[in-house]
């Protein structure tokens, strides 16, 4: 194992100290990786000024572009041209300017199926991690990055859904999502999100308070239930913490 079940909070002022908190975290986990890295990003709209960061030339003359490949937790059922894609909105800030096109892993949308969107992607990890089965002492990721909905869902894993009790895939297609965009989504499940060195939630802004109260309180939410088999790290900025917080 590395490290199973560490949880802490982190606390920045405001909404630029978090994404750089964020950005700094990213690059500790490839500095201390000498070998080939695999990043999981998020979509929604709190880590835009993550990305937009680690474009800038102080962070991205920092990432050895070669040996950093890059997944995305979940997917809106769209062209990646389309302005709700979520890789395609990653690609556009930061992507595409530096990484090689062969390290850059999008889940595949142009069958307009989410089941066989998640097949080709779960096959797709699998070969690239080079097993069929998820080994907790060899992560598939050095860090996942999620953010937390208004209902608690994470990656595109909704309160109720079936995907939830999901133990043996790694990824899975969603009808339709219950917050917008109301798109049919693919997801990966938590035990494919769980095996990382470092799972980082950015939550940031006052909207986010009452649902991250919830959350850290450990009410049965997707949120909650998310975990790294290494280190679970909420980064959170002050508009968002719940009242009174006295964690770490
Ligand atoms: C998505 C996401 C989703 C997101 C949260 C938070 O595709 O929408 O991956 O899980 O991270 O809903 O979104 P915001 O950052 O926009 O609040």
């Amino acid at each position: 194992m590395v490290g199973a079940g560490e949880q802490q909070v982190i606390r920045a002022p405001d909404a630029t100290a978090l994404a750089q908190t964020t950005a700094n975290r990213i690059l500790a986990r490839i500095d201390a990786n000498h070998a080939r890295i695999a990043i999981c990003l998020s979509g929604g709209s709190t880590p835009a000024r993550l990305y937009r960061l680690l474009a800038t030339p102080a962070y991205c003359s920092r990432i050895p572009w070669e040996r950093v490949h890059w997944f995305i937790g979940d997917e809106r059922l769209v062209t990646q041209n389309d302005p709700r894609s979520n890789m395609g909105h990653v690609r556009g800030s930061l992507l595409d300017r530096f990484a090689p096109a062969s390290n850059i892993h999008p889940i595949p949308t142009d069958t307009m199926d989410p089941d066989e969107s998640a097949w080709l992607y779960e096959r797709e990890l699998k070969s690239f991690y080079e097993a069929g089965q998820l080994d907790p002492a060899r992560p598939l990721f050095d860090v996942v990055l999620l953010g937390v909905g208004p209902d608690g869902h994470t990656a595109s894993l909704f309160p109720g859904d079936r995907a939830l009790g999901e133990t043996q895939r790694w990824v899975v297609g969603v009808g339709n999502a219950p917050v917008v965009p109301l798109l049919p989504r693919v997801t990966l499940t938590f035990p494919a999100l769980g095996s990382c060195r470092e799972m980082l939630f950015m939550v940031s802004g006052h909207e986010k308070r009452a649902i991250l109260t919830r959350v850290l309180g450990g009410e049965n939410l997707p949120a909650t239930r998310a975990h790294s088999v290494g280190k679970t790290v909420f980064v959170v900025d002050e508009a968002a913490l719940p009242e009174g917080f006295r964690g770490n």
